[in-house]
């Protein structure tokens, strides 16, 4: 079943000495960071520190400009997103991204079909069960571009799982929640790691975040600045002061 070393749990995707830049915008600047099988690992930091462009590093949206990505023990670097979800990692999207004229169903099916190549009633079974999975089946028939903000970001996060992922990286899905509907999020993801999945969560709800990770790490300016217990990591000066730093500028 899963790979273990040593009793540890491999790593199952591993960004080594990952920069990226946009022309002159250096984007993100020697970034290390591991994620070991089953794991829930959350990510903090203000916006615009390279947050979002980690997870394209990662899923293979675009290169980096530096350094190596390797998922489940192999170099990945050169390999795109359709090819790297095909082995088994899938996003979702800070901003939806539906394909508005399709159903939620038909949504979810070509994720499925096109994102995780499966086939038949195996794309069918993946399209329900993430759908009951999100708590979505009512909205199964209804058109993506009807469907409000709280309900296409959970439209994101069924078409990532329709794809039967093995790490999950979670944008940002979390904004905007009530507290109802925060808890309700929460039982999702705990349902999603009890089934092995391995998931990386960007999230500015960190109250949110805390109910599922044990590691937290945060990034500003294109760099991890604090990596580790939650607690510790929301108590670093480092920490503290990108945050506070970046509601004063
Ligand atoms: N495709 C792109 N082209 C140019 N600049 C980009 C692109 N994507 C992101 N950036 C810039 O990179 C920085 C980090 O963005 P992002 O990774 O989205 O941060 P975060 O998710 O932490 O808010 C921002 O300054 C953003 O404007
Ligand atoms: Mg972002």
């Amino acid at each position: 079943m899963r790979d273990r070393v040593g009793g540890a749990a491999a790593p199952i995707i591993a960004a080594a000495g990952v920069g990226k830049c946009f022309g002159a915008l250096t984007v993100l600047d020697g970034v290390d960071f591991s994620v070991a099988r089953g794991e829930a690992v959350g990510i903090v930091g203000p916006n615009g520190a390279g947050k979002t462009t980690l997870f394209n590093v990662l899923s293979g949206a675009f290169p980096p400009s530096a350094g190596s990505v390797s998922y489940d023990g192999r170099d990945v670097t050169a390999l795109g997103a359709a090819q790297r979800c095909r082995l088994g990692v899938a996003r979702s999207h800070q901003v939806p991204r539906p394909f508005g004229g399709m159903t939620v169903f038909e949504n979810l099916h070509v994720a499925a079909t096109v994102g995780g190549a499966l086939r038949g009633r195996a794309a069918h079974r993946a399209c329900l069960d993430s759908l009951e999975l999100c708590g979505m089946l009512q909205l199964a028939n209804r058109r993506a571009d009807t469907l409000g903000l709280l309900d296409r970001k959970r439209l994101e996060m069924a078409r990532a799982l329709a794809t039967e992922p093995q790490l999950l990286l979670l944008d940002e899905i979390g904004g905007g929640l009530s507290d109802g509907e925060a808890v309700e999020l929460v039982g999702i993801i705990r349902q999603i790691l009890s089934r092995g999945l391995t998931v990386v969560w960007i999230e500015h709800m960190v109250h949110v975040l805390l109910q599922v990770v044990l590691r937290l790490v945060c990034m500003e300016s294109g760099r991890i600045i604090a990596d580790g217990d939650p607690k510790r990591v929301m108590h670093d000066a480092a920490v503290i002061e990108a945050y506070l730093g970046s509601v004063s500028s």
